[in-house]
């Protein structure tokens, strides 16, 4: 197995892993082709993806403020799940976001999730049960 950058022509890919894995996204707002590619041209290093023989098999987009890190679109393709390579993208992701001088590192997992609540603990994450998200939207698509 072996982590890459993902470039925009990776993007049907992405969407077919994020379809088969049962990962919620965006297709028409954030997660669009036209969005994707706007916020590769920005951050091409925050799109990785890992590879078994030229097959996309997992997925995460990082982000990042000056302050935190953040590890979204999670996601490993069903026949490939149980190997570490969710593991193995958590580290790529915060290897990456060390070198923007990030040392904070952070995932929003729904409650219901126990699977990626499992997989953050593991990999050293701490949950916090005293914080409530907040957010406000333009859309329900952003
Ligand atoms: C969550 C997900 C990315 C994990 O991918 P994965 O490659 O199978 O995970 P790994 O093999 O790296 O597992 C690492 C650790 O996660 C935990 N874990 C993984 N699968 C688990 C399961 N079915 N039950 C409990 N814990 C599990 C374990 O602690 C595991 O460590 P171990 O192998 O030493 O026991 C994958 O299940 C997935 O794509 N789920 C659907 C999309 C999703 O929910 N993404 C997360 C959004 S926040």
């Amino acid at each position: 197995m072996e982590i890459q950058r993902l470039t925009i022509n990776d993007y049907k890919e992405m969407i077919r892993l994020w379809l088969t894995a049962k990962l919620p996204f965006k297709p028409k707002g954030r997660d669009s082709r036209e969005a994707i590619a706007v916020e590769m041209k920005a951050s091409p290093d925050f799109f990785l993806g890992a590879f078994e023989d030229n097959h996309l098999v997992g997925t995460v987009i990082i982000s990042c403020d000056v302050r935190k890190g953040w590890i979204n679109r999670l996601a490993v393709d069903p026949s490939y799940q149980h190997r570490g390579i969710a593991k193995a993208l958590i580290v790529e992701s915060e290897r990456t976001l060390r070198k923007h001088g990030i040392r904070i590192f952070c995932a929003l997992i729904e409650d219901y999730n126990v699977i990626s609540k499992e997989l953050f603990k593991e990999c050293g994450y701490v949950e916090h049960h005293d914080i409530t998200y907040f957010s406000k939207r333009d859309s329900d698509e952003v």
